[in-house]
């Protein structure tokens, strides 16, 4: 009889194992490969949640959000990915979206007037692709990276509207179908980081933005549209007048279908994490989807110790998933590099920095932990 119940107990005790060891099979496959998962599968992580083992990656937090799934995304570095294994096996495993940081502005794809170029955005594209991510086009214009052709070209409002139209259809058709969204328009307000004028702006005029998003729909109907901006990312006077531009083009039926805020941010200020919210909100009642694009999050302007100012930044990298995922229209966050062994940063202040979230040896850094933990959230 004790021996019988013994056996017995033995018995369901394999049965709670292998049922359980089952239940976690789905979400230990979607790890590598899903970018996104289904309300069904949120369902059942959230039924599991007592069970699941470690979550290894990113991409695995951002699947298995309690709240609300939303795409972790990083912008590609082409020199690093492809002299750089471990840079490319990371960027694989840990995002589910990829923005190319350089190679798709048009410098680069459309470098002389009957040359277009799309070697290196292929090969991201086919990266992408094959890893189950999503990717976002960056960027069709910008007052930076136009090549020297159109700046010094000398042409008349109607010629360089001939050949936007040409470059932009050329462009948004060769990644049809493989390009989910397109950040058209980047930095359209006067001000931007290199303080250049926009021979957009300046030799068609304002409405050369209208025309770039209509060519692009005409070009992919599916594709999702973006304007980005940056500085934007409080109620600011620049987030006023963004918010105005937007409003704009939505009245006049401009087929825009998202809000880009690159969110490159300083531990040195403060981003109260209401404000943060209530900006990207109001867009969104404007009908627009929104998006952070390009975030992260400099320490050179802090005299705090080293220690502290990485615990700042894990926090505020923390809040900008936070409020990503509290604005139901938020879809994305994009963080502009992943590696501090790769960062922009430097190059645009002339100043050593660390903003992001692995170090220079790829060691982990408190912001990885904090994104995961708040994306899990
Ligand atoms: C930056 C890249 O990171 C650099 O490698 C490049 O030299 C200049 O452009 N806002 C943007 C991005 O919209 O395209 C910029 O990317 C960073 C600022």
């Amino acid at each position: 009889m004790r021996y019988k119940s013994n056996a017995l107990y033995l018995l369901l005790t394999a049965l709670i194992f292998l049922l359980s060891a089952c239940s976690l099979l789905p979400q230990m496959a979607s790890s590598s490969s899903n970018p996104t998962p289904t309300t069904s599968q949120q369902n059942q992580s959230s039924k599991t949640k007592s069970i699941t083992p470690a979550i290894l990656t990113l991409r695995d937090a951002a699947g298995n959000s309690q709240k609300r799934s939303i795409y972790i995304g990083t912008a590609a570095n082409i020199d690093a990915f492809n002299n750089d294994a471990t840079y490319k096996r990371l960027l694989g495993q840990e995002f589910n979206m990829l923005v190319p940081e350089n190679v798709m502005k048009m410098a680069v794809t459309h470098p002389s007037i009957d040359t277009f170029d799309y070697s290196q955005g292929d090969e991201l594209v086919a990266f992408a692709k094959a890893h189950g991510m999503q990717v976002q086009g960056a960027n069709l214009l910008w007052t930076s990276e136009v090549p020297a052709w159109i700046t010094q070209g000398g042409y008349t409002r109607n010629e360089l509207l001939g050949i936007l139209k040409d470059y932009i259809t050329n462009v948004v058709g060769h990644y049809k179908g493989q390009v989910q969204s397109w950040e058209v328009v980047n930095e359209p307000l006067d001000t931007n980081e290199y303080n250049q004028p926009s021979v957009w702006d300046q030799v068609i005029g304002p409405d050369y933005i209208d025309y770039a998003f209509r060519w692009a729909h005409e070009a992919d109907p599916q594709a999702k549209l973006y304007i980005n901006e940056f500085g934007v990312e409080t109620s600011n006077d620049k987030a006023n007048q963004y918010y105005s531009l937007v409003q704009s083009l939505v009245k006049q039926g401009t087929p825009i279908s998202g809000v880009g805020f690159e969110d490159h941010l300083d531990v040195a200020q403060q981003y109260p994490t209401a404000q943060m919210i209530a900006n990207m909100q109001r867009f969104a009642k404007l009908g627009m989807q929104v998006e952070i694009t390009e975030a992260d999050v400099m320490l050179q302007n802090s005299t705090a110790p080293m220690t502290q100012k990485l615990n700042q930044q894990a926090q505020l990298y923390a809040n900008l998933v936070h409020d990503c995922q509290a604005v139901q229209a938020c879809n994305a966050v994009t963080i502009w590099g992943f590696t501090d062994r790769y960062t922009w940063i430097p190059g645009y202040t002339h100043h050593p920095d660390q903003p992001l979230l692995f170090d220079t040896q790829y060691r982990k850094k408190p912001a990885y932990y904090a994104v995961k933990n708040a994306l899990l959230k």
